[in-house]
């Protein structure tokens, strides 16, 4: 298969061809779904909670990020690499591109950052500087002691027409992904017409043009609290290969995310 490029997604958006992505965080699993087609592998600071046992995103660190970027791009051959950049590493664009540049030396081909407005420097800073951006907007792990938990965001019309002002001002900034968590479907349908860049959903109901979700959650392995927009890809599975390929015809031919798993 081709791998997949900035110019590819943009093909797909335009097509209307869904987008899939799933955080990944070794080699096994890299060569796995890249196997099963799933376009974009993201190193998400999740792995702080998935992996490593901590309470939220907050403690992860650039070298843990690094670390296992390198592990799923030894795995992967076609797909697109995305790292997270964590909590505290992009406090100003000339902090960002050098944590960014650890990240994209580990194998990462796209960063992806949290925040609104306040980021548009910083997107231009690295854009300029040959660090493809995914912007992160919505609800954003990393401010979750601001907004008070993890919350549905974008639910007043105050609050929806913030996330469309910024999501403009970052695609201006030069951000090639823009993806949203936990935001009403109707409003996921807005920005992603508003948009030109492919929008990327976990939560963001059915027609961004392409979807996320956490691999341990698709597996139904993390102990934790289940979020009304994940889908145990498992059940009535008998091989993780299989789940995994079933979470990617799920979101390509448009099943999933259904009704249930929207706000
Ligand atoms: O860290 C992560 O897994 C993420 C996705 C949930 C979008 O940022
Ligand atoms: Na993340």
């Amino acid at each position: 298969t081709k791998a997949v490029t900035i110019p590819s997604l943009n093909a797909m958006r335009a097509s209307g061809a869904k987008i899939t992505m799933l955080t990944c965080y070794d080699a096994s699993f890299a060569t796995l779904m890249d196997r099963c087609g799933v376009e974009v592998l993201l190193i998400g600071d999740s792995l702080g909670m998935v992996c490593n046992g901590h309470q939220s995103t907050l403690p992860v660190t650039v070298a843990e990020i690094a670390y296992h970027t390198a592990a799923v791009a030894r795995g992967n051959k076609s797909a697109m690499v995305l790292a997270d950049m964590p909590f505290g590493s992009y406090g100003t664009p000339e902090a960002a591109f050098n944590n960014a540049v650890q990240l994209m030396q580990a194998g990462a081909h796209m960063v992806k950052l949290e925040g609104g407005a306040w980021l548009a420097e910083t997107i231009r800073f690295l854009t300029d500087r040959a660090v493809p951006v995914c912007a992160h907007l919505g609800l954003t792990p990393q401010s979750v002691h601001q907004l008070g938990g993890y919350k549905v965001q974008g639910k007043s019309i105050e609050s929806a027409a913030q996330l469309k002002a910024d999501s403009l001002v970052l695609e201006a900034a030069g951000a090639a992904i823009v993806l949203f968590e936990a935001i009403p479907s109707a409003l996921g349908k807005e920005l992603t017409e508003a948009l030109k860049v492919p929008t990327i959903g976990i939560g963001a109901g059915p027609d961004c043009s392409g979807q996320v979700l956490v691999m341990h959650d698709i597996l139904g392995v993390f102990p934790g609290r289940k979020a009304r927009f994940v889908k145990n890809f498992m059940d009535g599975q008998t091989s993780i290969d299989a789940a995994v390929s079933a979470y990617v015809s799920a979101v390509k031919d448009g099943s999933f995310p259904a009704v249930e798993h929207c706000f």
